[in-house]
């Protein structure tokens, strides 16, 4: 291993170094309480210059949505909230984040950002509570008067805490150590960036703002369905819009399902559980198969996560430069997050830092250090080249393990045993939200044959596999 070159740090990009602490600059994504003031101040100056009535404090708007056709109106409280929170630099942040990370080293056009994705998720809630008013007890109406608006803006604010690369896979590479803790990270942002917090009172109000840390934390200060809509087992609005939408952008039919007769049919019970009529059973199995079958097809395959372990290896040889004391191009950001031992180590402005243009500018920097692990992993992202893969068994593992070592890369970053996760049916099915049969409320694989069917296969699990760089087989020869 050789060590960073001197003129490395010429690049422009290593201004920060290994060896320094440097204190990372606020993130673009942040703004005091007092600019937050000051640009309210200009929004009403700027109305009354354009001659807009304080009754009628914005203009409809629309977002071209390509699946829920996201409408704002002006009149809709629910909405309002939307609206208020759409321009939040926080919230434009996700728009730098992507959704599926190597989902489009398959799929080409699944690009998407996050923002689309909790955009459609706060609309379809907005869409469901109103939908859901005339059908629920007094009590509970009462209750979305009361909470409705927090549990918009949990809607909308849910995903805040996803860093680059590619949302989870992210987790993985900087803290491999940990559990995915990006719902640790968006509290984290609401409850410590001072202008956010200011906007959020300003429309929710200091007990709105309460509920919805409560909402994140999913503690019995508020009412379970208040949470359950958005995160809770079997359909919630966050997966009932990430399966469309992943499916619509990687090209697919298997996230399709019957979205609207699910709305329809969801109710919440007087005791204030989320839960479905007996009717909407059909088209809630039908999002179960697509769900599954996402995962099967879209997010768990092979390719997509050769990618994802390519990233992974790239973090692991980056802190393992970065402690043995390499000169690595790093901004101030990127060495706070090498020497984290997890994300609750990170400052708020080194966690708004983390987007796809940062972690792109790293690789792109990487690509071309003296350090040829880093390098070629680097190269080989930027340039989609997939590891090769093959059954998993002994005499190929020592075949490609010899292959990989003659070509001069290390087999502990360029030789991968692959065992994909298996997917657990069975858990889910029993966290799921219940039918509601008459005045009570039944488990899903009691009610519906295909889930108890569903429930019996349990685990999904795909067979392990080697995966190394096809130009191992430059010098190769049969036996
Ligand atoms: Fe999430
Ligand atoms: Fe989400």
């Amino acid at each position: 291993m050789e060590p960073f070159a001197a003129s490395q740090n010429s690049t422009g990009l290593g201004e920060a170094t290994s060896n320094d602490r440097l204190t990372v600059p606020p993130s673009a994504f942040q703004r005091t309480a007092e600019k937050e003031h000051d640009l309210f101040v200009a929004e009403q100056a700027y109305r009354r210059f354009k001659g807009k009535a304080e009754n009628r404090p914005w203009l409809v708007r629309s977002t071209l949505d390509p699946l829920h056709g996201v409408d704002l109106k002006p009149g809709n409280p629910l909405h309002q909230v939307i609206k208020g929170l759409l321009d939040a630099p926080v919230l434009q942040r996700m728009r730098h984040i992507s959704q599926l990370s190597a989902g489009s080293w398959v799929f080409p056009d699944a690009v998407q950002p996050r923002f689309g994705h909790v955009l459609g998720c706060a609309y379809l809630t907005a869409q469901l509570l109103d939908d859901l008013r005339p059908r629920v007890s007094e009590g509970i109406q009462k209750q979305i008067d009361q909470y409705g608006k927090a549990v918009v803006a949990y809607a909308l604010l849910h995903d805040l805490g996803h860093i680059a690369p590619g949302s989870h896979v992210a987790q993985w590479v900087w803290f491999p150590q940990n559990s995915d803790a990006h719902e640790i990270i968006s509290r984290k942002i609401i409850e410590e960036d001072p202008g956010f917090r200011a906007k959020l009172e300003g429309i929710l109000g200091r007990q709105g703002v309460n509920d919805l840390s409560a909402m994140l934390r999913e503690d019995g200060s508020v009412p379970q369905w208040t949470w359950q809509m958005i995160t809770g087992g079997g359909w919630n609005t966050d997966r009932g819009d990430w399966v469309l939408r992943d499916g619509h952008f990687a090209g697919v039919k298997y996230g399709d399902y019957d979205l609207a007769i699910i709305q329809k049919y969801l109710t919440i019970t007087d005791d204030g559980q989320f839960a479905i009529e007996e009717e909407g059973v059909d088209s809630l199995e039908s999002f179960f198969r697509a769900r599954a079958d996402m995962y099967r097809q879209v997010y768990g395959h092979r390719t997509c996560k050769v990618g994802e372990q390519m990233m992974i290896g790239l973090g692991r040889r980056a802190r393992e430069l970065f402690q043995a004391g390499y000169d690595l191009p790093a901004d101030a950001a990127m060495v706070e997050v090498l020497r984290a031992k997890n994300v609750e180590d990170l400052s708020l402005a080194t966690v708004l830092r983390m987007t796809e243009y940062w972690a792109n500018y790293h690789i792109d920097a990487w690509s071309s250090c003296s350090d040829l692990t880093l390098r070629e992993l680097s190269t080989r992202i930027l340039t989609r080249q997939p590891f090769k893969r093959f059954p998993c068994d002994d005499e190929r593992h020592k075949i490609l393990l010899k292959l990989v070592t003659e070509s001069g890369l290390d087999p502990n970053y360029f030789l991968y045993r692959m065992e994909p996760k298996p997917i657990d049916l069975a858990k889910d099915l029993r966290n799921a939200l219940k039918v509601k049969v008459g005045g009570t409320l039944v488990p899903l694989t009691q009610h519906s044959a295909t889930m108890e069917a569903l429930d019996k296969v349990a685990v999904l699990k795909s067979k392990p596999f080697l995966a190394v760089p096809m130009d191992c087989f430059k010098e190769y020869r049969e036996p």
